[in-house]
């Protein structure tokens, strides 16, 4: 793009509102801003896709969490790929494509030293997003290093059928599991759990309760539980799990737009007795596992042994619409807009 071809303006999504429970789309709007021509250093970005994550339903609220939450009235920000159309940086090429924490918006002006040059031959732009970026290393690092997945395991995960969850799944089966079960909210994903991303069973949540659909699907019980979910998910994970058990807790999605107290696990104290691990995480933890993970990973996508979906969103202004339906679950794989 010539540097006369850059548009004075481009839109950027703020948050109106903080919701209270679900979000709704009046609490978005979409604001036509001044693009920003790069300073000593900084790098103008065109945004190519956007990534849409569950954990920005938390910074909506004005609560201290592990990322400060949104501001009101300004624009919100996120995963993001697209390519340089201006730099003023030495490091950093027009042309060159980039990975960084500036979406939600169609043109991103920000300091080089917190973009990070991303490769177009090994992988389509995306999947930086998705399973070679944030989501993907959660799943690695939180099965193989939070979770101390050993082959042989009996491995559960909840929220099967998305990001992190299809990984979780997928890796535990490259890596020698005994047994991959996975849950999700439809009967197509069920259905794509085990046709496409070989779960030995999967379920619907929704057709009735976890527990006893966990039951069925492991009757011996489980050694791993990775938790996406929280709530009753948890809670039947702490039923099955067998002596010296393994939970990882990286998500609570059911109760993000919670207003009351969430529900269960009722059932904690039976981790005393089986001797329970239960460990949370953050992925910002794991940066240490980013060349093995991203190694590994890379080669299970060229050879074909790991399946990576998408649900693709088109034009900025869906961005607001993507996140509600991420949250609504209209996503397999990961959830991304594309401009
Ligand atoms: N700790 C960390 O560092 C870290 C990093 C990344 C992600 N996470 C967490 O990991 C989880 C998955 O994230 P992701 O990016 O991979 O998102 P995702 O699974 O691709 O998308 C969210 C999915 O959650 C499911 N869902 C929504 N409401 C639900 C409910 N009440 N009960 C059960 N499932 C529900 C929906 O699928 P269904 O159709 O199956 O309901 C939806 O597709 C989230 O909890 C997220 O916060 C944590």
């Amino acid at each position: 793009m010539a540097e006369q071809d850059i548009p004075t303006t481009g839109r950027e999504w703020h948050l109106a509102a903080r919701p209270d429970g679900w979000p709704v789309p009046t609490d978005f709007a979409l604001v036509e801003a001044p693009v920003r021509r790069p300073g000593p250093g900084e790098i103008l970005v065109r945004n190519a896709h956007l990534s849409v994550d569950p954990y920005m339903r938390g910074r909506m609220n004005d609560v201290k969490s592990y990322v400060p939450p949104f501001a009101l009235g300004e624009a919100m920000d996120g995963g993001a790929v697209g390519t340089v159309v201006a730099s003023g940086a030495e490091d950093f090429a027009v042309g060159d494509a980039v990975l960084h924490g500036l979406g939600w918006r169609e043109y991103a002006t920000l300091p080089a030293a917190r973009a990070v040059r991303v490769d177009a031959d090994l992988a389509p732009l995306p999947y930086y997003l998705g399973v070679l970026g944030m989501p993907g290393l959660t799943a690695y690092a939180g099965l193989l290093e939070v979770g101390s997945f050993r082959a042989g395991d009996t491995v559960f995960v909840s929220g099967a059928a998305g990001a992190v969850g299809s990984l979780v799944g997928q890796i535990a089966r490259l890596k020698g599991a005994a047994r991959v079960i996975g849950s999700a909210g439809s009967a197509a994903k069920v259905a794509t759990l085990v046709d496409d991303y070989g779960f030995d069973a999967a379920f619907n949540y929704k057709d009735g309760p976890v527990a006893a659909q966990l039951a069925a699907a492991a009757p011996d019980g489980i050694d791993l539980y990775f938790d996406n979910v929280g709530g009753d998910h948890l809670e039947a994970a702490i039923g099955a799990l067998r002596l010296h058990g393994r939970a990882v807790l990286c998500g609570a999605i059911a109760q993000y737009n919670d207003t009351g107290a969430p529900a269960g696990p009722r059932n904690l104290a039976l981790a005393i007795g089986k001797r329970l691990r239960l460990q949370g995480m953050l992925v910002g933890d794991h940066a240490a596992l980013q060349p093995q993970f991203t190694a590994e990973v890379a080669g299970w996508l060229r050879d074909g042994s790991l399946r990576y979906d998408q649900t693709v969103v088109k034009g900025v202004e869906n961005t607001a619409e993507a996140f509600l339906g991420l949250l609504r679950g209209d996503n397999t794989g990961k959830m991304v807009v594309s401009l």
